[in-house]
């Protein structure tokens, strides 16, 4: 199978762009059927993990199409989602104002133009274009960082921790879920069989191209996973730090704290 999304160098950001916008119509639907829905309950452990509360700020980075920007929102934090695919914040907007109460968005009383009421609040999302590598806002801004199967495409998974790290504040909680690694071999074998054979056929079939999901596999190679990711997230200062392998480590989540001295 020819390799023509994975391109390392400086030709990689444009190749992992033009990915994403060639598959976001049909990336969510996608999703669902490579991991049979479990992707749904891999991203509620995030959100777990990270314990939103009213009034905390949180920026998800290279947030795609909005899942964890939109749990985050729900619970009450004020949440920032970041991407620099224009097609895939497109869907991540249209999902925020369609989860804002219908009575929000409805039209106001004929009688009286003032008396539009909001019973629910909306929540408290918004999303920015912006590369994950330069991430445009301050040190310390935020109570809760979160990026879902976002670092394996950056050109420089590390530039883009510390980045993440940079703007999380004293306290904060850094999470991170992607594909991972397993220890046992057979069973990694057997996933990334699954990776190579039965992934790329759902791009083929739904997306009209096998190369963009084979891009899986092949990004993966090129990652550390779990281990690599705790171990850069120690030597950035991290407290707290720890791996939860989900499925035997096919899926994985980093979690960290920022310390005072960080
Ligand atoms: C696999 S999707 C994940 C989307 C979402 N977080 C989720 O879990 O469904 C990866 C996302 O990372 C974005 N991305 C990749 N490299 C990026 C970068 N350098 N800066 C910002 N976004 C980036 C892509 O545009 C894409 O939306």
């Amino acid at each position: 199978m020819a390799k023509t999304y994975f391109d390392p160098g400086e030709q990689r950001a444009a190749r992992v762009s033009e990915l994403f916008a060639r598959i976001a119509p049909r990336y969510d639907l996608i999703n669902d059927l490579q991991s049979f829905g479990l992707h749904r309950y891999w991203k509620r452990r995030v959100i777990q993990l990270a314990r939103p509360c009213p009034g905390q700020r949180a920026l998800d980075v290279c947030c795609g199409t909005g899942d964890l920007l939109l749990a985050l929102a729900r619970r009450g934090a004020e949440v920032v989602g970041l991407d620099f695919s224009e097609q895939m914040l497109e869907v991540a907007e249209r999902r925020t104002s369609e989860s804002r109460s219908p009575k929000d968005r409805s039209p106001a009383p004929p009688d009286n133009h003032a008396s539009r009421i909001t019973h629910h609040p909306a929540p408290a999302a918004h999303c920015i274009r912006a590369d994950a590598q330069r991430i445009p806002f301050p040190d310390a801004s935020f109570d809760i960082v979160t990026v879902a199967y976002g670092l394996r495409n950056l050109a420089n998974w590390e530039s883009g921790l510390q980045e993440m790290h940079r703007v999380t504040r004293t306290g904060g909680r850094l999470v991170v879920l992607d594909f991972g690694k397993p220890d046992n071999l057979a069973w990694r074998k057997l996933y990334y069989l699954y990776l190579r054979l039965f992934v790329p056929c759902l791009g083929r079939v739904f997306c009209g191209s096998a190369a963009a999901y084979a891009y899986i596999l092949e990004s993966l190679q090129h990652y550390p996973a779990q281990h690599g990711v705790a171990a850069k997230m120690r030597d950035l200062g991290l407290a707290n730090v720890r791996i939860v392998n989900l499925m035997g480590g096919v899926m994985t989540i980093n979690y960290g704290e920022k310390r005072s001295n960080a």
